[in-house]
């Protein structure tokens, strides 16, 4: 695993059976659906839409139309678009024990202390590599509940302590992600906790659809300021909820083909290899998954987002650490008139894939297969700013992981 992009394309791509089966997941992701969910999360009291970027210097340097990056490094002040999961989630949740629904209601309505005396103590527990788990932090302190955060061995300890500010209580573990969001469920299951989790299994899949179905307001502020949709879209993947979110909504909303990209670290990239495989089931990636994308270290599809994805993803690409380092400087030191961007290793990922297939001779093929040029217009989500400083310093400032 030298190479800094492995790509493959996904033999699965529109196959009329495996669309089939995923229209009825596509019922989620309605423009109803998702304007439902922004109107909820826009009654939180300091709600503010983040940054859409057009990087026109960068655009014509690497020989795009247009460059687009939703910045979600300033969302609700935690640095991350994780958050809008967990809010809408609890929010549901909350909203269906007190017996009413969501759309009725707002995030005010739901702080306030009649809410919680009619409920009862409630502990909401997850499994978290920084972001997921601030998100749920929050949105269970500002409602009044109580969170416990479980984290994978390697975890940045500032992330850890970002969480624990949040008033929870929050622990590394000596795990893997999967392994730990096992462990977080029995806990969950012994101690009547809540378990809030961005992935899907048998038997537990309410909970993370909201999530899913949270992510969408993020795409919506994006389309609300488009007037042409873009050809390409770059997305980075951990268990897969957040692009396949993302797909399943703009696939309906817009009825032209968009190409959709899915990026994922080498040390965890389990879409890779399943689109590798060609076969209509995935495979897992294990081990100790070490990455500075942490929020893609992630070995296990979500089978929903799996099914999602499947049918949409043109190709996939799984890509070295030097690869979202890289992009993290370049978006952090902006040519001509362009907005600097803040972009943490997850968030710069998706991004670095394209910047390096557009400027390496040896990638002429992928971007041949993906039919870049001066036509097109791509979309990014910078997922996350500098969630850990110490290793944004290092990378941006310092030159880890430079080549
Ligand atoms: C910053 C960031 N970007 C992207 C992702 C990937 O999301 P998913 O696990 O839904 O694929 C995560 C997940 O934690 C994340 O923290």
């Amino acid at each position: 695993m030298n190479d800094k992009l492995m790509w493959v394309q996904n033999k699965q791509f529109q196959l009329p059976g495996n669309i089939k089966q995923v229209v009825p997941l596509l019922e989620n992701f309605t423009l109803d659906q998702v304007s439902c969910v922004e109107r909820f999360h826009r009654t939180y009291g300091q709600f503010e839409e983040t940054p859409l970027r057009r990087l026109d210097a960068l655009a014509r340097y690497v020989g795009v139309n247009q460059i687009l990056v939703k910045d979600e490094s300033f969302r609700f002040g935690l640095n991350a678009f994780k958050v809008l999961g967990g809010v809408y989630a609890l929010g549901q949740y909350v909203a269906k024990a007190l017996g009413k629904n969501i759309d009725d209601l707002s995030f005010e309505e739901l702080k306030l202390p009649g809410v919680k005396k009619h409920l009862g103590e409630l502990t909401f527990i997850s499994t978290t590599d920084g972001n997921h788990g601030r998100g749920v932090a929050w949105a269970a302190r500002e409602l009044g509940f109580k969170a416990r955060i479980y984290m994978p061995a390697g975890s940045a300890e500032e992330r850890l302590q970002n969480i624990i500010n949040e008033g929870a209580y929050a622990e590394i573990t000596s795990m893997n992600y999967d392994d730990t969001v096992r462990y977080t469920s029995k806990l969950a299951s012994e101690n009547g906790w809540v378990i809030v989790q961005d992935t899907m299994w048998e038997g537990y899949e309410e909970i993370p659809l909201w999530i899913m179905q949270g992510y969408t307001t993020l795409v919506k502020e994006v389309v609300d300021h488009l007037e042409e949709a873009p050809t390409h879209v770059f997305l980075q993947a951990g268990v897969g909820s957040f692009a396949s979110a993302i797909v399943a909504f703009l696939k309906q909303y817009y009825e032209k083909d968009i190409t959709f990209v899915l990026v994922e670290p080498h040390v965890a990239n389990c879409y890779y290899e399943s689109f590798n495989q060609g076969t209509s089931e995935f495979v897992t990636v294990g081990g100790a998954m070490q990455t500075i994308m942490a929020g893609l270290a992630c070995g296990e599809p979500s089978p929903i987002a799996w099914d999602i994805l499947k049918g949409y993803t043109r190709v996939s690409i799984s890509c070295a650490e030097e690869v979202a380092a890289t992009a993290m400087r370049v978006l952090g030191n902006p040519l001509g008139q362009d907005a600097k961007i803040i972009a943490g290793e997850s968030g710069a990922a998706p991004f670095g894939c394209f910047y390096e297939l557009m400027t390496d001779f040896r990638y002429a093929e992928l971007k041949e297969t993906l039919q870049l040029d001066k036509m097109s217009r791509v979309l990014f989500v910078n997922t996350e700013g500098d969630t850990d400083i110490k290793n944004y310093r290092d990378i941006v400032w310092h030159g880890k992981y430079a080549k």
